[in-house]
C-alpha cells in the first residue's frame, strides 16, 4: 500500500517492552515483542497511524530501558528475531504504516564488545570513546580532567532529599554526579553523559562515524523508512575539554537535577561538531541506493530554540529537530510566550523542512497527568492540527496517565520515567488489561490498576471517549480537509487565554480556538470575518464532525468552555 507524506503525518512511539507482548509465546517472558507490535498493527491503522516510531529494541543489559546498546544489529533476545522485525517490516508497509528506528549513536553499553577492546586497548580501538588520565590535585589524588557532569545526576537530588547525603553546604547545591568514570582495567577516566554504564563513543574518530554509518545503513537495508536520533546534541563536544560555565541561575528550587548547574556549551552542542556529525548522518539517507525512498530522520535534543533552529537549518530536507515547546514550556507561562514559540516556530522553519508536535514520550510525565484530563483531550487534538509531523506517545490516545511505581519494581536508573512506562491497555477483560499472560510479577512494570476502565476495549465503541476523539480529528480532519494539510496562519485573539490560528488551503480553512483556562472564556478573534463553517469540533463534546454547514462570525464573541478547543472547518 502507497505509504502517505511525511509532512502531516502522525507517527506514533511505541516502547516496545511495555507495549504488546504476543500472546503465542511460551513461556510469556513480561516484556513487550515485536510480534506484539504486529499483532496491533490493525489497532493503529484503524486510529489512522501512517508511522510508527519503536524505542530501542537492540540486545542490551537494560540498565537505560534499552538505551544502552551492546548489540546495535540485532533484537533483544526478549522482544524476538531479526526475521521477527523483518516481517514487521514487511506487515507495516503492506498497510501503508512507515517505521522508524531509533538510532543511538553517542553511546553504547559497557557491554558493547567495541567498549571491552578500547578499554583493553585492543590496536585500532584506543580511542573509540573518550579516555583521558585526568589530574592530580593539589593533594595527590587523581581527578576528572574538569567539570563535565551526567545528565543522571537525579539520583544525588533524591539521595539528599532521602537523608542520605550530607546536607547542601554554603552554596546550597546538591553535588551533580561527574561525566567521568575510573576504569581500573585501562587506569584512565572514560567520558559517560549518562549512565556510567554508557560511554560515550568518540565522533571525532573517523572509525567511530563510519562504523555507526554502517548501522544506519544495515537497518535501511531491511526497509526502515527513517531513524529517531537519540541525543544529536551530546555528540558533538569541545574536544579540548575546557570546564563548562556554571549556570547563575541554577537553584534547587528552580532545577529538580543538579546537572543544570551548568551550562550545555562545550560538554555537548559544540557547534561545528554538530554541523559536521549531523551533517554525515544525513548524507548516509541521501545515497544513491537510497534514493527515492524518502527517508527521514528526526533529532533529539533538549537544547535552547537557537540551537535546535541551527540543527533544522544542516539538512532540512532529510532531518529536523524534534520541538518539544508543547511538552516542556513552562504551564504557568503566559499565553503570549506560547503564541511567540508557535508562530515563531513555523516561521523559522526552512524551506523543505517539515516541523513537528510532541505532547509525551517516554522520558516524561504523561500528558494527562501533566495538563489533567480536559486539557489533554485538547492539547490532542492541538497537536492534531498543527503542521507537520505529529508525534502520539502510546496510550497518549486514550488519556492514559502516570503511575505510582513501588520502589522494587522500579526499572529506571533515575528512579523518574516508570510512571509513564507501565504498560499499554489494550483489553480490560484480559489479563494484565491484555499486555502480557505472564503473572503480575513478572511483568516488566506493573499494570496501572488506576486506569483500568480507560483500556482501548472501553473506548473503541465510545463516542465521547479521548480514542474516538483522536480517531475522528485524525480521519476527518486531518486526513478529510485539504486545510488540515494547509499552511499554518497566526491569528490574534481578544482573550489573553485563548490561542487561535488557522491553517489554510487553495480556498478551504480551519480555524482552531484553545482555552488554556480553567474557566469559561468569550473570545473573538480579531481581524476576522463572518465563516460560513461546514463542520465544528469541539475537544470535549465530540461530535462526528458531520452536520448541517452553519454562519459562524467569529469576529463576534462566541463561548469556550474550560480548556476546551473547537475546531471550524469551512470550505471555498
Ligand atoms: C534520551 C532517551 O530518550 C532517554 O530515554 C535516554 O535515557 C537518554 N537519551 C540516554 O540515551
Amino acid at each position: 500500500m502507497e505509504k502517505r507524506s511525511w509532512d502531516n503525518s502522525v507517527i506514533y512511539h511505541i516502547y516496545p517492552r511495555t507495549f504488546n507482548e504476543d500472546k503465542e509465546r511460551t513461556p510469556q517472558r513480561g516484556h513487550g515483542s515485536i510480534a506484539g507490535i504486529e499483532e496491533k498493527l490493525d489497532y493503529l491503522s484503524d486510529l489512522g497511524v501512517d508511522v510508527i516510531w519503536i524505542s530501542p529494541p537492540y540486545p542490551s543489559p537494560m540498565v537505560d530501558g534499552g538505551y544502552d546498546i551492546s548489540d546495535y544489529t540485532n533484537i533483544h533476545p526478549d522482544l524476538g528475531t531479526l526475521e521477527d522485525f523483518d516481517r514487521l517490516v514487511t506487515r507495516c508497509h503492506e498497510k501503508g504504516i512507515r517505521l522508524m528506528l531509533d538510532f543511538v549513536p553517542n553511546h553504547t553499553s559497557i557491554e558493547h564488545p567495541w567498549f571491552q577492546k578500547s578499554e583493553n586497548c585492543i590496536k585500532g580501538f584506543e580511542d573509540w570513546y573518550i579516555w583521558h588520565p585526568g589530574e592530580v590535585d593539589e593533594n595527590g589524588n587523581r581527578v576528572p580532567p574538569n567539570n563535565w557532569g551526567s545528565v543522571f545526576s537525579i539520583p544525588n537530588r533524591k539521595a539528599r532529599e532521602r537523608g542520605e547525603m550530607p546536607e547542601l553546604g554554603d552554596d546550597k547545591k546538591t553535588p551533580y554526579i561527574s561525566a567521568w568514570r575510573w576504569s581500573e582495567a585501562r587506569q584512565e577516566y572514560y567520558l559517560a553523559s549518562f549512565a556510567k554504564e554508557q560511554p560515550d563513543l568518540n565522533w571525532s574518530n573517523w572509525y567511530v562515524r563510519e562504523s555507526m554509518k554502517e548501522v544506519m545503513r544495515f537497518w535501511l537495508d531491511r526497509g526502515v523508512d527513517g531513524f529517531r536520533v537519540d541525543v544529536l546534541n551530546h555528540l558533538a563536544k569541545d574536544m579540548s575539554f575546557e570546564d563548562e560555565e556554571l549556570n547563575d541561575a541554577y537553584s534547587e528550587d528552580l532545577y529538580e537535577n543538579p546537572y543544570d548547574q551548568l551550562m550545555k556549551y562545550r560538554s555537548c552542542g559544540y557547534p561545528e561538531a554538530l554541523h559536521q556529525y549531523t551533517w554525515e548522518m544525513c548524507e548516509v539517507l541521501r545515497e544513491e541506493q537510497y534514493e527515492g525512498r524518502d527517508i527521514k530522520m528526526v533529532f533529539e535534543a533538549y537544547m535552547e530554540r537557537h540551537v535546535l533552529d541551527y540543527i533544522d537549518e544542516i539538512a532540512p530536507d532529510v532531518g529536523v529537530s524534534f520541538n518539544f515547546t508543547l511538552l516542556t514550556l513552562d504551564p504557568h507561562a503566559p499565553l503570549s510566550v506560547r503564541k511567540i514559540e508557535l508562530d515563531s516556530y513555523y516561521a523559522k522553519l526552512p524551506d523543505g523542512a517539515i516541523g513537528n508536535q510532541v505532547n509525551g514520550n517516554h522520558d516524561n510525565v504523561r500528558l494527562a497527568t501533566r495538563v489533567g484530563d480536559v486539557a489533554a483531550r485538547a492539547f490532542g487534538v492541538m497537536n492534531l492540527l498543527l503542521p507537520g509531523m505529529k508525534f502520539i506517545y502510546n496510550g497518549e490516545e486514550l488519556g492514559l496517565h502516570n503511575a505510582a511505581i513501588p520502589v522494587d519494581r522500579m526499572q529506571d536508573p533515575n528512579g523518574l520515567r516508570d510512571g509513564e512506562r507501565t504498560p499499554m491497555l489494550f483489553d480490560n477483560t484480559m489479563p494484565n488489561c491484555g499486555f502480557s499472560n505472564a503473572s503480575e510479577n513478572n511483568l516488566y512494570l506493573p499494570v496501572n490498576g488506576e486506569d483500568r476502565r480507560l483500556a482501548a476495549n472501553e473506548q473503541i465503541n465510545d463516542p465521547g471517549s479521548s480514542y474516538t476523539l483522536y480517531k475522528t480529528v485524525i480521519h476527518q480532519i486531518v486526513r478529510g480537509m485539504s486545510a488540515a494539510s494547509g499552511q499554518y496562519v497566526p491569528m490574534q485573539t481578544d482573550n489573553e487565554h485563548v490561542l487561535a490560528w488557522g491553517r489554510q488551503n487553495d480556498g478551504d480553512k480551519l480555524v482552531v480556538a484553545m482555552n488554556f483556562s480553567e474557566e469559561s472564556q468569550s473570545v473573538s478573534i480579531i481581524g476576522s470575518t463572518v465563516m460560513k463553517a461546514q463542520k465544528i469540533l469541539s475537544s470535549i463534546q465530540v461530535t462526528d464532525f458531520e452536520g448541517d454547514s452553519q454562519d459562524v462570525d467569529v469576529s463576534q464573541a462566541f463561548q469556550l468552555k474550560p480548556n476546551e478547543l473547537i475546531a471550524i472547518a469551512t470550505k471555498k
